[in-house]
């Protein structure tokens, strides 16, 4: 039986290497594994709970369907849509609520982190993993590729569909496991996790002076040109493991590990090697968004797919909890 795949990703800003690879490399990759039936979506519902602009919305949703798709995600292997084109999500996040205690919410670290950064606490930010649930159950995903900060939503995923499936004694709802993208921890040009809110990333659209510029200021310590470095250490060489290959990574190990080599040098390094590995990306994005049209097809056509699968599922939920 196929397994189905699925994830999200909010449209919130510019997409970064921090978000491609700690996610959408291990989505792109999971399309052709044998037997998966991947879905990614731009979970636009979620980031109304950030972003209160239409135009931008807007701009970010067109903006992170051009990235995947300049990135390499097949709309042939892959059902790529937007999160409010399947209305019916909201519809199960609001049958998920009625069983869902508030104990189980009050406890996300998310919630909390957000309102410690200074968010407004709405009702919406509250609600966040219920309509994340309702995301993941309504297309009885199995997978859920997350990075570690949303493991805990696809935990109270779980207990959701439990809840459901007891109280109204039906095994409609599909137990998901998360999968944790590979990359734990891209840093930022502060050696901070590399992050939209903390200003410090390299976005992948960056390219030229702007790039130049973002890549020379990458944090480093002090240590003098011509002694030996520590490359597990240094944030530069976190970078540029990502862009090169492993031959080229044990090469720059080595000089680091000699002395003799500059950190600007490295960063220069670095910077050859991001403009190699994301220039033909570019390139691609430029073209794609020439054809917005194209694009927008893309995205009705997933929504068509997807919708066929959540008004099934929403369908036997409606039966079950005696809606219909
Ligand atoms: P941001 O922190 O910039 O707002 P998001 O929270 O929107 O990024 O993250 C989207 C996806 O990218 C998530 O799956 C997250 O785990 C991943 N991600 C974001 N930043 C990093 C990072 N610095 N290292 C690894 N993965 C990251
Ligand atoms: N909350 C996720 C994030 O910020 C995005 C998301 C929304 C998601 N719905 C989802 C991820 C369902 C996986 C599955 O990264």
């Amino acid at each position: 039986m196929a397994t189905r795949i699925l994830s999200g990703v909010q449209p919130s800003g510019q997409l970064h290497l921090g978000n491609y690879f700690g996610a959408i490399k291990q989505h792109i990759e999971l399309q052709d594994l044998p037997g998966a039936e991947p879905y990614y979506f731009i979970a636009d519902f979620h980031a109304m709970t950030t972003v209160q602009d239409a135009a931008k919305l807007r701009e970010f949703v067109t903006g992170v369907a051009l990235d995947y798709l300049a990135l390499g995600l097949d709309s042939k292997k892959a059902v790529f849509f937007r999160q409010s084109d399947v209305p019916e999500v909201a519809e199960l996040a609001w049958m998920l609520s009625c069983v869902t205690g508030m104990g189980l919410l009050e406890r996300a670290h998310s919630y909390k982190d957000k309102t410690a950064k200074g968010l407004k606490p709405s009702v919406g930010l509250f609600y966040y993993p219920v309509l994340m649930a309702a995301d993941i159950l309504i297309y009885k995903s199995k997978l859920v590729p997350v990075g570690q900060d949303q493991v805990q939503h696809v935990e109270m995923t779980q207990d959701m569909a439990q809840y459901f499936n007891n109280i109204y004694g039906c095994e409609v709802l599909v137990r998901p496991e998360a999968k944790l993208n590979e990359t734990a921890k891209v840093p930022g040009v502060d050696g901070e996790k590399m992050s939209k809110s903390y200003g410090n990333t390299i976005d992948l659209q960056m390219e030229g002076a702007e790039l130049k510029k973002r890549v020379m200021s990458v944090k480093t310590d002090s240590t003098p040109v011509d002694q030996p470095k520590n490359p597990e250490t240094c944030n530069v060489f976190a970078l540029y493991k990502l862009v090169a290959s492993p031959e080229e990574t044990k090469e720059l190990e080595a000089q680091y590990r000699a002395g003799g080599l500059g950190y600007g040098d490295a960063k220069k390094k670095l910077l050859a090697k991001i403009d190699e590995f994301f220039e033909p990306y570019r390139e691609t994005r430029k073209d794609l968004a020439k054809n917005l049209d194209h694009v927008e097809q893309v995205l009705r056509d997933g929504a068509a797919r997807a919708r066929a699968v959540a008004r099934q599922t929403l369908d036997e939920c409606k039966k079950a909890s005696g809606l219909s």
